[in-house]
């Protein structure tokens, strides 16, 4: 059996900060070595919510692409491309147009969610009602086994294997059924201690000179009701203490909670140790960023040779899915 396929997009429509390292980037290293990965920069699906002003998008791909590569994606194991430099994207998401029904991309719960979730935007579109199904054609096209996303991905990645299903059923078997394959991460906080998230403007950017990083840490809410130095804290009350879980050893975990109980040590030495970590993990990734930041016409070839090598994928199913609707030629 030949080895199997891997492909999963990330939406450039912000700079990427360390919920989208730890939730998807560094996942997407682990799989490279395993499978034939295919990664790209959702420039189309960005463009769904963000069509009004574009002026930033330029830099969010880019930031994308530099962060993948320097969280350890190698171009040289993985294919990593955009999505709107393959443009059979577009040709699949028009035929899978034509076998979908209305009602199945209306009851998508992220759909209504998201419009009346988002109030600066009219999410009114023809563009964003079709987002779960841009996404089935970006996972179909390179016909695909799995899919790593995050909990909030599971209906697109069940209406692409119905769309899959009455697809095949029309025309014949061109497409197999893919799988998520589901990320198991719990939200990361953001510095206010809801989720990390842009529109919170709570996050910690891969972007962020360390002097930030540190700042923002240091600014943390902790747990509201430990007010004063001697005041005893309770460590699950503080989100400081979930960004321990996540970057601090078990032993450093321990000890800043007891600490925290006994009032034995205050917010602030709590913090340091999570800046100290959350450095050690982030230092090789500002030292690729800045090496790849230096080196646009090198950025600019990577994106374009895996772009070119996804072509090749997508062109041949492509030819697939015309013949057997019918579209393939007049011989
Ligand atoms: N919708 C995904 C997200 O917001 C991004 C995405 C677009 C995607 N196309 C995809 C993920 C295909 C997996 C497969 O996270």
């Amino acid at each position: 059996m030949s080895v199997q396929r891997v492909l999963s997009g990330i939406q450039p429509s912000g700079r990427l900060h360390i919920g989208n390292l730890v939730g998807a980037l560094q996942n997407w290293v682990r799989l490279q070595d395993q499978y034939e990965c295919y990664y790209f920069i959702a420039d189309w699906h960005a463009l769904t919510s963000q069509y009004a002003d574009t002026s930033q998008l330029k830099e969010f791909v880019k930031d994308v692409l530099v962060n993948c590569l320097a969280a350890g994606l190698d171009p040289e194991k993985a294919t990593i491309f955009a999505q709107s430099r393959v443009i059979e994207h577009a040709e699949l998401h028009v035929l899978l147009s034509m076998v979908t029904p209305l009602s199945w991309l209306e009851r998508v719960p992220t759909y209504k969610e998201k419009q009346s979730e988002v109030k600066d935007k009219d999410l009114n579109t023809y563009g964003f009602l079709g987002y779960p199904l841009l996404q089935s054609a970006d996972i179909l096209i390179y016909r695909a086994d799995y899919v790593p996303v995050g909990v909030d991905q599971v209906p697109h990645i069940e209406i692409t294997r119905e769309i899959c299903r009455r697809f095949n059923n029309f025309y014949g078997e061109v497409f197999p059924e893919p799988e998520g394959l589901l990320t198991q991460f719990p939200k990361v906080v953001g510095t206010d201690g809801r989720k990390m998230s842009k529109t919170y403007n709570n996050c910690v950017y891969l972007s962020d000179p360390p002097k930030e990083v540190e700042q923002k840490i240091r600014t943390m809410t902790t747990d509201p009701q430990r007010i004063k130095r001697t005041d005893k804290g309770d460590p699950e009350l503080s989100p400081v203490f979930q960004l321990h879980k996540i970057f601090s050893t078990k032993q450093e975990q321990d000890e800043v909670a007891e600490g925290c109980r006994t009032a034995g040590i205050g917010c602030i030495d709590c913090k340091k140790v999570l800046i100290k970590n959350l450095f050690t993990v982030l230092e090789p990734i500002w030292e690729k960023r800045n090496h790849y930041l230096k080196k646009p016409d090198l950025l600019e070839d990577i994106l374009e040779s895996g772009s070119k090598k996804a072509r090749e994928v997508a062109v041949e199913t492509m030819l697939d899915a015309r013949k057997a609707i019918g579209l393939g030629g007049l011989k």
